[in-house]
């Protein structure tokens, strides 16, 4: 089969590599591609950007591709897999009523709801005054989140009341278009105009670690996939700003032993059953973000695609061809497929980042290194993020996540060190990386807490 891969980034990359690998692809195409997703695929432009459904649709039906994979979540949002469907070609990927479990944190509330996922109790609030009394019925930390698509930045964890209501104040004026003074004055809690409402979600703060399962669905069958960690903090120790994900590893020996029997049984089965019974089944990946809480697991977040960097670190161990698998999570065959098969190696993958990211990105500078990687094996393998080639092909950052590194070995600690020693053979100026990504998971020291008054 021919697959057409949508989105530029180090998890597109990693979808390609491993569907390059099945044999029963032919042909990996992708729109618009990396660098490094050209060696693996033939690239193809998107000048209308990936949330160009016309344009996704034509070069699907022009490569005659079996079946697309939509890598992000914007293109879903944006109806993307609908005007696939309506052609009549296979797509891995939700369409933008289902995709809305990511895109409307407040509808992903109302689902868990409807379909009793356990979760962090929250209220949805559009004024300030809201905000200021969910604040004080939770208590410190406190979790404010902006409603929409943000790219998981748009949340804010703090134990400081005033930068709580601030990032509250900060999202109910970003989103009103009638009323540009209004950050100034202060005043986002006047009462908006009908259907301009914007919304921000107020949450009990979740103890524990936590964790993404990939729930693979065809919108009625869910097959999890091997669960990862991901490090959204900018910094060393969980400190610094959120990120799109600086690191992850996988599989994690601290989680319970039934850990993904009850992530399917309790969180993603009965969502997945929820929006087919609404009338818009939910075929991709449910990303399930949870907390491993004192009183269990508790959903944090859905996204409706592959984690970027945890999904990278999963498909890394995954030993199952990725394109008859996700052709039939596409085309509602999952109940015949044949159980998922691992490598046992633990997988690490760490993000090689732009000076200044998150804030500020500086990008063009030149990438260097890369061909002595070569030496170090076929368990360690870069992944291209943010890079693109000048004229005269030298390949330079672009972007604010550059690179992933990947490396397994047959434990945490050796694959750490395989990844590490590759990243210390690339340069690029100024780039920064965690240098503990998978470090307390090595260390034995990731605690679940104990069940209170259990
Ligand atoms: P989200 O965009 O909802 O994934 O949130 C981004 C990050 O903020 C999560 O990965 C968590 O680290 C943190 N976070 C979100 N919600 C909570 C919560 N209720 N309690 C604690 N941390 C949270
Ligand atoms: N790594 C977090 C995310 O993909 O949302």
């Amino acid at each position: 089969m021919k697959v057409l891969v949508i989105g530029s980034g180090a998890r597109e990359h990693a979808l390609c590599r491993s569907l390059a690998a099945d044999p029963s692809v032919d042909a990996v195409w992708a729109a618009p591609g990396n660098p490094g997703m050209e060696q693996v695929a033939r690239c193809r432009p998107l000048p209308g950007g990936v949330t160009d459904a016309a344009a996704v649709t034509a070069l699907a039906a022009e490569v005659g591709a079996d079946l697309v994979v939509v890598g992000p979540e914007a293109p879903l949002v944006a109806g993307v897999a609908d005007a696939l469907r309506e052609r009549g070609i296979a797509c891995f990927g939700p369409s933008a009523a289902a995709a809305r479990l990511e895109g409307s944190k407040a509808f992903a509330k109302e689902v868990m709801a409807a379909a009793d996922v356990p979760t962090a109790m929250s209220r949805v609030c559009t004024r300030l005054s809201q905000v200021t009394d969910a604040l004080d019925a939770f208590g410190a930390p406190h979790v404010v989140k902006d409603d929409g698509l943000a790219a998981g930045k748009g949340v804010v964890v703090t134990d400081q009341r005033t930068q709580a209501l601030a990032h509250a104040a900060h999202c109910l004026d970003t989103h009103d278009p009638d009323d540009p003074d209004k950050r100034a004055r202060g005043t986002a809690h006047e009462p908006e105009p009908e259907g301009v409402e914007h919304r921000v979600v107020v949450e009990e703060y979740l103890d524990g670690p936590e964790l993404s399962v990939f729930c693979l669905t065809d919108g009625t069958t869910v097959v999890p996939l091997a669960p990862a960690q991901d490090f959204k903090r900018a910094g060393e120790g969980g400190t610094g700003p959120n990120t799109g994900g600086m690191g992850a590893y996988s599989p994690l020996d601290w989680a319970p032993a039934d850990l993904l029997d009850e992530v399917v049984t309790r969180i993603a089965q009965p969502t997945i059953d929820e929006m087919r019974r609404r009338g818009t089944p939910f075929v991709g990946v449910l990303y399930v973000g949870l907390a491993l809480t004192s009183r269990g697991p508790r959903v944090v977040e859905f996204n409706a695609r592959f984690g970027d960097p945890d999904g990278q670190a999963c498909l890394a161990r995954l030993e199952t061809p990725l394109g008859g698998l996700l052709l039939a999570a596409a085309t509602g065959a999952l109940a015949e497929h044949p159980p998922l098969r691992w490598r046992e190696d633990h997988a690490v993958t760490v993000v090689l980042a732009s000076r200044g990211y998150p804030e500020n990105p500086r990008t063009g500078f030149p990438i260097t290194g890369l061909d002595d990687l070569a030496g170090l094996g076929e368990d360690v393998y870069v992944l291209h993020a943010g890079t693109k080639r000048t004229a005269d092909g030298t390949l330079v950052s672009s972007g604010g996540r550059v690179l992933d590194v990947v490396a397994l070995g047959a434990d945490l600690a050796q694959a750490r060190e395989r990844a590490y020693t590759a990243l210390d053979t690339i340069h690029l100026e100024g780039a920064h990386c965690r240098r503990d990504i998978g470090l307390a998971a090595e260390r034995g020291t990731v605690t679940v807490p104990s069940p209170s008054g259990a």
